[in-house]
């Protein structure tokens, strides 16, 4: 037991959390939650926290959902955090972004109740990675650990810079080659130290575990794992609870490492394991790049193993060739009888620009991958129109949008009433064509 996890447990407050243990996804070796662990020190898997589902079952009926806070620890008994002091400092204003009714695109599309998950909006840093870095974040603090590092394809870096900023410790982010420089921008604006490496995110992901090993310096992603892992489970709390605890016929995500597809199946079982909801007809689906879709291709091919890519697409938060938990998403996705899809770059622009045009939601690559996906599926009759369908929108798109294909910058007229009438008559033109090609 680490030390400073066993002083402050005399002192500390407890949350309502469930959490158990810490179990080998392989060989089923179980450690203490104390224990600062994150992959089997017998066989190197992955570690999953496992929960005590009858106590979970008590304690959610003993607190009246509307008297729970509207954040990411709204259902604390399903999450793994322990020590309340920690759990304060961290991911209070996270979480609970909406879930929007997307009429418009769902016209398009054919699909009368398809709803957008929009962590667009999330707080503080505009991606579904605010869920998952809050819970390494807590855990850091609940280890009474004080720096913080990442690898990041982009979007855990800001969230990381942005939550360790806010809970006051100082943080490093590792990020790959060919970055996206509004993202690593944004990680040096809000303070963080940012460490460019000449190799691909597989490679930097790699290395940066022996860093963490050499330096003890605790990784968002690597090294708290298990717990980052957690976060992903509050998505689908949120859809069920937002779509007034009804399960929806059809979840589809993008995936990278996998995790967040992957937790969604785990936090959909623990809805209904506690006896909240029944969530067995749910169907998952997964969206990944041409470029980079190992995860996608094996559930295409009915393989049971994934081969390892390297990435070349410019959905650079999705370019992860050696996805972690990649299996994990293929049991998910083949249980619930969901699929896969790919999407080219261009294809991916396209739902970038549909989802931007029927919703007025600007997204990155990512969910441009996700609607391009649901657009496929959609026109292979997939869905059944009336079937409840959410997209989740995991990125914003003003943290890309120098990837984005470049419409022209504005034209410089003089600012006189008259020029501008001429130039909107233009603009007006330029619409309608735009209305009548569409
Ligand atoms: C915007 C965005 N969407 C989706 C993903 C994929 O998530 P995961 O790695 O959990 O599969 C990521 C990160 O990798 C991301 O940054
Ligand atoms: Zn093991």
């Amino acid at each position: 037991m680490s030390t400073a996890f066993a002083q402050d447990q005399s002192q500390r407050h407890e949350t309502r959390s469930c959490a158990t243990s810490l179990v080998c996804e392989r060989c089923e070796r179980s450690y203490p939650m104390s224990e600062p662990v994150f992959s089997c020190p017998d066989c190197g898997r992955n570690l999953d926290i496992e929960f005590d589902y009858e106590l979970a079952a008590v304690r959610l009926q003993q607190l009246p959902v509307a008297e729970r806070p509207m954040n990411i620890w709204r259902f604390e008994e399903l999450l793994p955090i322990m020590d309340a002091a920690a759990q304060a400092r961290v991911g209070q204003h996270s979480g609970f972004t909406p879930l929007i009714k997307a009429d418009r695109l769902g016209q398009a599309l054919g699909l009368r109740n398809l709803y957008l998950k929009d962590d667009s909006t999330s707080r503080p840093s505009l991606s579904y990675k605010d869920r998952v870095v809050s819970m390494s974040v807590a855990r850091l603090l609940e280890l009474g650990k004080r720096e913080i590092g990442c690898v990041s394809t982009g979007n855990v870096g800001t969230a990381v810079a942005a939550l360790a900023a806010k809970a006051g410790v100082p943080a490093y982010v590792f990020y790959p080659n060919r970055l996206e420089h509004t993202k690593a921008l944004a990680c040096r604006a809000l303070g963080a130290k940012v460490c460019q490496v000449d190799g691909n995110y597989d490679e930097a992901n790699k290395q940066c575990r022996a860093v963490a090993l050499a330096s003890g310096l605790e990784f968002a992603n690597i090294t708290l794992r298990p717990f980052y892992a957690e976060g992903a489970k509050t998505m689908p709390f949120e859809i069920v609870e937002q779509l007034g605890w009804n399960a929806p016929d059809h979840i589809i995500t993008a995936a990278a490492g996998g995790t967040l597809s992957s937790r969604i199946h785990k936090g959909l079982v623990e809805l209904e394991r506690v006896g909240l909801v029944s969530t067995s007809d749910v169907r998952l689906h997964i969206a990944q790049p041409d470029g980079c879709a190992p995860i996608a291709s094996a559930i295409l091919a009915q393989d049971a193993d994934i081969h390892a890519c390297r990435p070349t697409t410019i959905a650079h938060s999705l370019a992860i060739g050696a996805p972690g938990d990649g299996h994990l998403v293929i049991d998910a996705v083949r249980g619930r009888g969901g699929t896969a899809g790919r999407a080219s770059d261009e294809e991916i622009f396209a739902g970038v620009d549909l989802l931007a045009a029927t919703e007025g939601v600007l997204t990155e690559p990512a969910g441009g991958t996700t609607i391009a996906v649901l657009r496929k599926l959609a026109e292979a009759q997939a869905f059944d129109p009336d079937e409840v369908v959410v997209a989740i929108i995991t990125g914003n798109g003003l943290k890309t949008i120098e990837d984005h294909p470049a419409k022209p910058w504005p034209s410089m007229v003089s600012c006189d009433a008259e020029t501008m009438r001429s130039m909107l008559d233009e603009l007006q033109q330029e619409s309608a064509a735009g209305a009548s090609l569409g």
